[in-house]
């Protein structure tokens, strides 16, 4: 492993513009599970169900932000971060979906704006990571195409309760990850699976992030309108013909799906033909909603995968290779340890001329900390953010589209169907005493932000 010596970069390097900010999730953070009116969503509900979640673990008080936001926002300044990605639960803001507005849930989510703004730090408001309200999924949930009708109703009440404070904002966060874990595979909440499920989940989210993407711009006057996208490098496992054409079918499906239609590109179709069954859910002016111009595009990079021909996979006919079964560095998420990712991400993004700005609205690694004394020597988190720094700053030098950087994330946190066991953060908590402790990567951060405001 290369020494920490070895790094010469700082914030500066990127220049004055460019953004520094640190990412979460409602979900993952607030605990709160059912205080001041909130109802419940899909991830309350997945997370009783056995087996569900590593350990049985749930979230009903995970952090706390919900009583220590105030704690987590000093920590982030003083850590020199001035940007804070943050999503709204839109079960604590309206608890059947739709209809009455939970007065608390509005309060909660001004108070969080007000003292980050208070305090310099400029929101950045995710409408849906998630965390759809139980009420709307036992109608069907993104399946259902009353879905449109039902967020729009929610991105109207966020852009009118917070657009005059609030001016940056992303849609939604990785579709590709919600319908692809929560509606075909099962894996995340709501457990569904099938194709059946997966395919008109996936087009009413593609439509409701153009829809939230018009509403805010009505609502919200110079609003910053952007979405996210989970995105990685797929490379074929063995350099053969159908690996190749696996590769391009694998990127179409997970790089290129959810973003392409925004562009008024359509599905890629010719790429991935299993998109064709899409086609019964497709009414006449849809591709046209499709599309939104947006201010920036979030991509969200972490690693890469390698993937080859498989006839038993049933429709895809593609399998991706696990990173521990290929003798390389891993995370404690099994995802491969591969920099060159999120340079060729961005890279590939920025090909694209209709995309305004690419922003890098997640990025960061789990890895088995241990709390020695008083501090947590994370050196493989620190190796991590640096080598992946030196290419986002190698994208910036080359000229490609990337304006800022957030780090995934904060603090250790719920991780959905894996739940406390991988790490994230930048500040470690110990769940019994909720007591957050700045890691060693935490401080690396901040002394490497430390330099934009110098001359
Ligand atoms: C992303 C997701 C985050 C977080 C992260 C690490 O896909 O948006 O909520 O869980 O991955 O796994």
């Amino acid at each position: 492993m290369r020494e920490q010596e070895e790094f010469f970069l700082n914030a500066q390097d990127f220049g004055k513009k460019f953004m520094w900010g640190v990412s979460t999730a409602a979900f993952q953070i607030e605990g709160a599970y059912n205080i001041d009116g909130k109802g419940p969503s899909i991830w309350d509900k997945f997370t009783t169900k056995p087996k569900a979640v590593l350990n049985g673990d749930n979230a009903k008080v995970s952090c706390d932000f919900y009583n220590k936001y105030k704690e987590d926002i000093l920590l982030m300044k003083s850590m020199n971060f001035d940007n804070y990605r943050f999503s709204i639960s839109w079960a604590r803001i309206l608890p059947n979906g739709i209809g009455s507005v939970n007065d608390p849930g509005v309060q909660f989510y001004n108070n969080v704006i007000n003292f980050c703004l208070e305090q310099g730090i400029t929101p950045w408001v995710t409408l849906y990571h998630w965390d759809l309200p139980q009420v709307l999924e036992d109608k069907g949930g993104w399946t259902n195409r009353n879905i449109i009708g039902w967020f729009s109703e929610f991105t109207q009440v966020c852009a009118n309760a917070f657009g005059d404070r609030v001016k940056h904002w992303m849609v939604l966060n990785e579709p590709m990850v919600f319908t692809g874990a929560g509606y075909f595979l099962g894996v995340h909440a709501p457990g569904k699976k099938r194709l059946k499920n997966f395919l008109p989940a996936a087009h009413h989210a593609v439509l409701c992030q153009a829809e939230g993407g018009r509403i805010l711009r009505k609502a919200v006057p110079n609003a910053v309108i952007g979405t996210t996208f989970s995105c990685s490098q797929i490379t074929p496992y063995r350099q053969n013909k159908r690996d190749r054409k696996t590769a391009i079918k694998v990127d179409a499906l997970l790089n290129r799906l959810f973003f392409e239609p925004a562009l008024g590109l359509g599905y890629p179709v010719k790429d991935a033909p299993v998109l064709k069954k899409l086609q019964p859910y497709i009414k006449a002016s849809d591709m046209e909603d499709c599309k939104f111009d947006f201010d920036f595009i979030g991509i969200q990079n972490y690693t890469r995968e390698k993937v080859k021909y498989s006839i038993l996979v049933p429709y895809i006919r593609a399998k991706i290779v696990k990173a521990s079964k290929r003798n390389v560095q891993t995370t404690l998420m099994d995802w491969e340890v591969y920099p060159p990712s999120i340079y060729n991400m961005i890279k590939k993004y920025s090909g694209y001329t209709q995309i305004k700005k690419i922003i890098i609205t997640e990025n960061g690694a789990a890895f088995k900390d241990t709390f020695t004394g008083d501090t947590v020597n994370d050196t493989e988190r620190v190796h991590f953010l640096q080598r992946y720094l030196e290419q986002v700053l190698k994208a910036k030098q080359d000229g490609l589209n990337v304006h800022g950087y957030f780090v995934w994330t904060f603090t250790d946190n719920f991780e959905w169907a894996e739940g406390y066991y991988p790490r994230f953060g930048l500040v470690h908590i110990n769940f019994k005493t909720l007591k957050r402790t700045i890691k060693a990567s935490g401080k690396w951060f901040s002394q490497f932000l430390s330099s934009k405001n110098q001359q």
